[in-house]
């Protein structure tokens, strides 16, 4: 099993989201994280979940992380409910870790082996959308997380005010293969 967990957080105050939505709409954020996770297998909160346009990805598994026994997912075959989270300790495959931000405090900051082995943290450079309302949610204890267990391993990549850097936990073994499908994703090789 391989973790990854992958946001894009605003830079300084690591803000991803106002009231239920990312407060700042960058296509070329929205194509790095489909080409990454593309076939692949997400884990969602609850919340984020629903503001998936359709409760969906197109062409991925979601697992849908819930207190709620009873949740019911949009689709059936491709969408799972998880209300232990250490139910995923025996998950086979790649897991990508998609918010919101109770989510990525969860992972980043346990000790077990749940703790993503590899995170792929955008920052968003520009300026948000403050014309949205609600409570500002922000992922501090996640980028605190990232900044003590982890070590970056890719370049900067930056576009359309998007710096984008990879990491991989500390004294560690990750799965290569993942790292590099991750790395030609953000150069668009695949
Ligand atoms: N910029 C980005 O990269 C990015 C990515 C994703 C999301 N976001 C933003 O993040 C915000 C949402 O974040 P959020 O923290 O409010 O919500 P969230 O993490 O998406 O979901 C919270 C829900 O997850 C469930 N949950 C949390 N911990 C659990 C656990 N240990 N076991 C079982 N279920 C658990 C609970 O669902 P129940 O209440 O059903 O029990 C909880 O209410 C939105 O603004 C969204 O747009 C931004």
């Amino acid at each position: 099993m391989t973790i990854v967990a992958i946001w894009c957080r605003h830079q300084d105050d690591n803000i991803i989201g106002i009231g239920p939505k990312i407060p700042w709409h960058i296509a070329s954020d929205f194509q790095r994280f489909k080409r990454i996770t593309q076939g692949g297998n997400i884990l969602a909160g609850q919340t984020t979940y629903e503001s998936f346009p359709g409760r969906t990805l197109p062409n991925r598994k979601i697992y849908v992380l819930t207190f709620d026994q009873n949740y019911e997912v949009s689709d059936a075959e491709n969408h799972f409910v998880i209300t232990d989270v250490n139910a995923l300790k025996d998950f086979d495959g790649t897991l990508y870790i998609a918010g919101g931000a109770s989510i990525y405090k969860l992972f980043m900051t346990r000790q077990d082996d749940l703790r993503p082995d590899v995170v792929v943290d955008c920052m968003y450079q520009g300026d948000i959308d403050a014309t949205l309302s609600g409570p500002k949610i922000d992922i501090t204890p996640a980028v605190e997380a990232l900044g003590e267990a982890y070590t970056q391993i890719s370049q900067n990549y930056i576009e359309d005010n998007v710096l984008t850097r990879v990491y991989v936990k500390k004294n560690d073994f990750v799965d290569q293969s993942v790292v590099k499908h991750i790395l030609n994703a953000i150069e668009n090789k695949e």
